[in-house]
């Protein structure tokens, strides 16, 4: 058959590169990709967040047997339902249910209904009751813009001036745009963090092998927040009683959750998670796979994933056996130069003798000239697999150095963090 991915980042040359080892798959068609996935499949150049032109587009190429939606903006727009509606199959959440990400005041409200373990918050929309319960409230907090904001709608508030500062530039002076009319003030919790991924068909909901991001632009958690930076499979702490803990409180319930509300949720279900002194808690819902989380998970996906995207859609996944490869899978951004702030894009790129094993997510790159150049803030994923984190950080990090460009930046401690968090 022949597929259709939707989306333009290293995450979706992951997805490619996993469909690309499916019998089942054919062609890979990609809108829009990027330089490297033009290797891997037929670019299609369609603004993807226009979702008319997409189903235009997918109605008059009949060769498109399967769609999937990987970015959160599509789905929250309702591509998937666009898809359905002319009779095309697709894979990913509608927009009823993608509103999980979608809106943090909505999740928030269905954690609380539901019982599903998270922060304590209060949602508002006017700046003088949030600042009144911000004067009194406990301290460090969190405030969470309440629409899609690229990942950088959160601030982390330390003092009580930072809180008031923050909501003042998410209610008055609209920082994050229309995303900060509604504000959602949060308890802060503190403990290690990990991306718990699964596939759900609405019925039953199976999990990847967790991961962990590095979201701050500096070694060391320091420097601000980006997309994430890099990030490692599995989670050391997360065994086999955490993933119990979790299913029974935290991923059946959220399941059963949106079914009772009429939102069914069928794709990837994105829970991100903290490990906190009184057990596992949400952090935040997304309705996709992870960028970077995927670049890092795939490379270890045994079964093949077009009968995983099948099953979900034709919602029979419960007949799947989804196998994952023992060991670990590191992988590292390379960044260019002020990214997440301001960076300049057109730089060549030269990859030097890279190890053969070592699996390559392009995210911003394009084709110029003949020429690989940087067009975007994350440009590459180098990952690489290993028996154990330590031995694919190694070789994530001896490839790593052997690209450059212009600019190019990299953490480089990705890997390291959790090392001394109690095992399970
Ligand atoms: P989010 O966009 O919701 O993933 O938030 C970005 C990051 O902020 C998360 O990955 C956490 O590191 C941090 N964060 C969010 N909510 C909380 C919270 N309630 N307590 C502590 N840290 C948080
Ligand atoms: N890596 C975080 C995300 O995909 O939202």
């Amino acid at each position: 058959m022949n597929v259709l991915v939707i989306g333009n980042g290293g995450r979706e040359h992951a997805v490619i590169q996993a469909l690309k080892k499916s019998p089942k798959v054919d062609t890979i068609y990609a809108m829009k990709g990027n330089a490297g996935i033009a290797k891997d499949a037929v670019l299609v150049n369609v603004d993807y967040c226009d979702v008319k032109a997409v189903g235009d587009w997918v109605d008059q190429h009949k060769e498109i047997d399967f769609t999937v939606v990987t970015p959160d903006d599509p789905l929250a727009l309702g591509l998937v339902d666009e898809l359905e509606s002319r009779g095309h199959r697709a894979f990913g959440p509608n927009k009823k249910a993608a509103i999980i990400e979608a809106s943090k005041a909505f999740s928030k409200e269905l954690m609380k209904k539901y019982n599903i373990p998270t922060a304590k918050y209060e949602t508002f929309s006017k700046y003088e009751e949030a600042a009144a319960y911000v004067a009194e409230c406990d301290i460090p907090v969190v405030l969470k813009a309440d629409g899609l904001a690229l990942g950088k709608g959160v601030l982390i508030c330390m003092t009580r001036e930072e809180a008031q500062e923050g909501l003042k530039e998410m209610m008055l002076d609209k920082k994050f745009g229309a995303a900060g009319s509604k504000v959602v003030v949060e308890e802060f919790l503190v403990g290690p963090e990990v991306s718990a991924l699964a596939f759900t068909d609405g019925k039953t909901i199976k999990p990847m092998i967790t991961s962990c991001d590095h979201k701050r632009a500096k070694d060391n958690d320091e420097g601000l927040n980006t997309g994430g930076m890099g990030t490692f499979a599995p989670a050391p702490f997360y065994g086999e009683k955490t993933a119990k803990e979790v299913m029974e409180k935290i991923m059946l319930p959220t399941v059963k959750a949106m079914n009772a509300e009429g939102r069914t949720f069928k794709g990837v279900l994105y829970f991100g998670l903290m490990k906190t002194k009184d057990g596992m808690k949400v952090i935040e819902y997304n309705s996709r796979f992870g960028d970077p989380e995927t670049q890092v998970i795939l490379p270890m996906l045994k079964t093949d994933l077009m009968e995983i995207f099948e099953a979900v859609v034709d919602e029979r996944l419960d007949e799947v056996e989804i196998e994952w490869e023992d060991g670990a899978c590191v992988c590292v951004v390379l960044a260019s130069g002020g990214y997440p702030e301001s960076y300049e894009k057109g730089k060549e790129i030269t990859f030097g003798d890279l190890d053969e094993e070592v699996i390559l997510c392009h995210a911003g790159t394009a084709e110029k000239d003949g020429k690989i150049v940087t067009s975007g803030g994350r440009v590459l994923g180098v990952c690489a697999k290993g028996a154990d984190v330590e031995e694919a950080r190694k070789k994530a990090y001896a490839n790593a150095e052997k690209i450059s460009f212009d600019g190019m930046y990299y953490r480089k401690d990705i890997g390291i963090k959790y090392r001394d968090v109690v095992k399970e």
